[in-house]
């Protein structure tokens, strides 16, 4: 595994993915050359949205678990706040398969996996500030992560100091505004922003390293994506400079609280974060 190699530790997959099995194989191999440990790796993967009563939680991380060769995770998130109908489809278009299920009985199948051993830890994601007080306010174990969307175009610092405020860490996905991947309905992202591509060339940096610093001195951890080793390189080589006052307050500027993953589908769901 390329990102292993190069000094990644933190490995982000979900069930919805299904990549959990293909990622289960580069680990057994991984491991099998004795360079790199288990318990070397932080392992986060989540519960998808048709199973969040509590009697699936365990069931389905177990079912992870298998396909990732492990006996634990570092780290179990329930991927969105809101319910499907179990057999309704990963994604379902109409409101009947819409669950009623509280995120509340799904947080104590959660804890659960703690108790068996099978999560080392657990937390939210893309849950907004009340509903993660909830959780706060009815929990046995706390979340340690809120999993949201944070670039430049949604920087998320009020989401940020709030989880700060309870100890919990804030970890942005799309953090490169998912660049290349083709979809109109998508803001631009600011990888592609003339001022940044300008900042590259001043630090000697690529604009995606730029963003990438940018993003982790708001006190958050990142997972770009890559599958090009050049950038899987290329992104984690972001540990040896910084940003100085002017242009950080650039790209404080380009905030509009615009999401390149709205699950705008489920916009009237009882559970809709945003
Ligand atoms: N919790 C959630 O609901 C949720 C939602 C979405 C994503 N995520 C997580 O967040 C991760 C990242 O999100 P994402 O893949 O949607 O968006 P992203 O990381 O913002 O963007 C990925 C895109 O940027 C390109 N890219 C990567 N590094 C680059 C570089 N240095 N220069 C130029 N282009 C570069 C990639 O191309 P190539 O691959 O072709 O190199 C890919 O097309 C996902 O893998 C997933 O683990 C979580």
């Amino acid at each position: 595994m390329y990102a292993i190699d190069v000094g990644y530790r933190h490995i982000d997959t979900a069930w919805f993915y299904k990549n959990e099995e293909e990622i289960g194989d580069a680990l057994k191999d991984t491991f099998s050359k004795g360079k790199i440990k288990r318990e070397d790796l932080f392992i986060v993967t989540k519960l998808w949205n048709n199973f969040h009563e509590r009697k699936s939680v365990v069931p389905k991380l177990k079912e992870s678990l298998k396909f990732l060769r492990l006996d634990y995770v570092d780290l179990f998130l329930i991927h969105w706040p809101f319910g499907f109908k179990e057999n309704s489809g990963d994604l379902p278009q109409d409101e009947s398969s819409f669950s009623e299920v509280d995120y509340l009985e799904t947080w104590k199948g959660m804890e659960e996996c703690v108790d068996l051993g099978l999560a080392r830890s657990i937390g939210l994601s893309n849950f907004n500030e009340e509903q993660t007080e909830r959780v706060l306010q009815n929990c046995r174990i706390r979340p340690v992560v809120n999993q949201v969307e944070v670039n430049p175009n949604i920087n998320q610092k009020k989401l940020i100091q709030f989880c700060k405020e309870r100890d919990i860490i804030v970890t942005g996905f799309c953090p490169l505004g998912r660049l290349g991947t083709v979809n109109s309905a998508y803001p631009q992202s600011t990888v592609l922003d003339p001022k940044v591509v300008e900042m590259a060339s001043k630090y000697n940096k690529s604009p995606a390293q730029i963003i990438l610093r940018y993003l982790i001195s708001l006190g958050i951890s990142v997972i770009p994506k890559s599958v090009t080793k050049s950038r899987i390189l290329e992104n984690f080589q972001i540990f040896d400079f910084a940003l100085d006052a002017e242009d950080t307050a650039y790209l404080d500027t380009c905030n509009k609280n615009q999401r390149v993953s709205p699950m705008a589908t489920y916009k009237d769901h009882k559970y809709y974060p945003f």
